[in-house]
């Protein structure tokens, strides 16, 4: 496993370990939450208050005594009601303002086990750091914490030491998700997308295809191969699966993978186009869960699909007005070479369903995408959309993510959106109507999924990738957002299976 921080459990603090504790309630009533740290609160509390101690989220205060140095970080203002989530945020909060401390204990409080693994997940999440393109100024940033203990009575449980270890799994793959996804275009292309993620795949017993540009072309899949055209980076498609022996549910995950998007002869404003080496998130998410799903080894069968290119400018680039043919013959004219995605997850969510029905059919197909302006528009930067043509999977999902602590939102897909989309050349255009564009793009989606499968789309574009200040354990950069959520969901299959 490659994250390097040591995780434990332990009924008690070691002597002068820096120990987090929680802070809650209101400004006339906090209190102070030792866990199972044996700490005396009621000498602390005034002194953490005396130096402007609060409840506020992701408010950390130091306190250095003699023995130790004490550590509050705010978990809100009611302090019965102390969420998975909130406790989630303020262990990677206090981690990622703690780095540079060697050895850390946590003293948080918790009941369950679902609740200490917030904890771990939070505190791990919060550890990361990304300096790989860092020489010299690799010294401005502290490091990350190497050993981590959480103090809990639990600490004898075996489902809490499973807590423990999955938490390492959903933190290893949330690290390589972020990696992907902070790598600049001129380090991440789809080819060295393709082989970094086989080296993995291969390590964990996965089957791993990757097609390359000509086989792309000969096989018909004209989206992927329109929007890599213009690059000097050749498209592929990244297909990997896991199939344990007994699985007696099937699902594909889809994820857009444009590892870099100018916008092509749409071309983006320079301002704000650096973000967009953050357009393989969803790509990203779909390869890490299928990773944590191996890990966990649980019981469904996953095929994991990235169609990956780079969407550039130049005179090879597709030109508004060209027509393509998606995987399966639909044909698309393309009036905006910007709205690139929805034809990269064409291709692949047609073939995806093609192998799906060929192992007996599909249980859910879910693509993930860093696919509109729209929604950053509608939901802002925190809070993804989900679409769907199934309210029973969509409600599986949410409630999955909600317990993952990922802000979902349903999003519906209206009729009468559809018809903007028509062309009088081709099937369909790719793009219609301005207003609700999120919901134009998923209407697009739809027509590349058979109505009776089960589909799932999440549109990323706002939380997959931090612009703003880290908060929480969510850093600046790529967030791994969904990987959570949907690992939950195929546990939850799982264990229903
Ligand atoms: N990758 C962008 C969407 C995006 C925007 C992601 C902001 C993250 C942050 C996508 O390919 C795109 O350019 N979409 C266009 C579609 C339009 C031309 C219909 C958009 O949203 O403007
Ligand atoms: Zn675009
Ligand atoms: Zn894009």
């Amino acid at each position: 496993m490659s994250i390097k921080t040591k995780v434990t459990l332990a009924a008690k603090a070691a002597t002068r370990e820096t120990i987090v504790l929680g802070i809650s309630g209101g400004k006339s009533k906090p209190v102070l939450h030792a866990g199972q740290s044996g700490v005396d609160t009621s000498k602390l509390l005034p002194l953490f208050l005396s130096i402007g101690a609060s409840a506020k989220p992701d408010q950390v205060t130091k306190l250095a005594q003699s023995d130790r140095i004490y550590v509050a970080v705010g978990l809100g203002e009611d302090a019965k009601k102390v969420s998975a989530e909130v406790l989630r945020r303020a262990a990677g909060a206090a981690v990622r303002e703690l780095a540079g401390t060697s050895n850390l204990a946590i003293a948080l409080p918790h009941d369950s086990v679902d609740e200490l693994a917030a904890i771990a997940e939070g505190a791990l999440l919060g550890n990361y750091q990304f300096s790989e393109f860092r020489s010299n100024s690799k010294s401005d940033l502290k490091n990350p914490i190497s050993a981590i203990a959480i103090l809990s009575k639990l600490e004898k449980d075996s489902s809490a030491k499973k807590a423990i270890t999955r938490a390492l799994i959903i933190a290893e793959q949330s690290y390589f998700v972020r990696d992907l996804i902070n790598t600049p275009p001129s380090h991440l292309t789809p080819d060295s997308f393709s082989t970094r993620s086989k080296k993995i795949a291969a390590s964990l017993g996965l089957k791993v295809e990757i097609l390359s540009a000509a086989a792309l072309k000969a096989k018909g899949f004209g989206g992927i191969s329109a929007v890599g055209q213009g690059s000097a980076n050749s498209p592929r498609l990244l297909h990997i699966s896991y199939a344990p022996a007994r699985a007696k549910k099937r699902f594909a995950l889809v994820g857009k993978g444009i590892t870099f998007d100018s916008g092509g002869l749409a071309l983006k404003p320079a301002a704000g186009m650096e973000a967009m080496k953050s357009d393989m998130s969803g790509a990203a998410a779909v390869v890490g869960t299928i990773f944590a799903a191996a890990q966990l080894k649980l019981n469904v069968a996953i095929d994991a699909w990235a169609p990956l290119a780079e969407n550039m400018i130049s005179e090879n680039a597709t030109r508004p007005s060209d027509i393509i043919t998606i995987y399966g013959g639909k044909t698309v004219e393309v009036l905006n070479p910007d709205a690139e995605g929805r034809l990269v997850l064409a291709d692949a969510m047609m073939r995806a369903e093609e192998v799906g029905a060929k192992a007996g059919g599909l249980d859910g197909l879910i693509d993930v995408a860093t696919l509109t302006g729209a929604q950053v528009v509608a939901l802002g930067t925190r809070t993804s959309a989900v679409m769907t043509n199934n309210v029973d999977f969509s409600g599986q999902f949410l409630s999955a993510a909600n317990k993952a602590g990922e802000a979902f939102w349903p999003m519906p897909l209206p009729e009468e959106l559809r018809a903007s989309l028509d062309s009088p050349v081709a099937d369909i255009a790719n793009i219609g109507e301005r207003m609700g564009g999120m919901l134009v793009a998923g209407l697009f989606l739809r027509e590349f999924v058979s109505p009776n499968t089960p589909w799932l789309h999440l549109d990323i574009a706002g939380p997959a990738y931090n612009e703003g200040s880290a908060h929480g354990y969510t850093p600046v950069g790529g967030t791994a957002v969904a990987l959570r959520s949907l690992v939950t969901l195929l546990e939850l299959a799982s264990s229903q299976a």
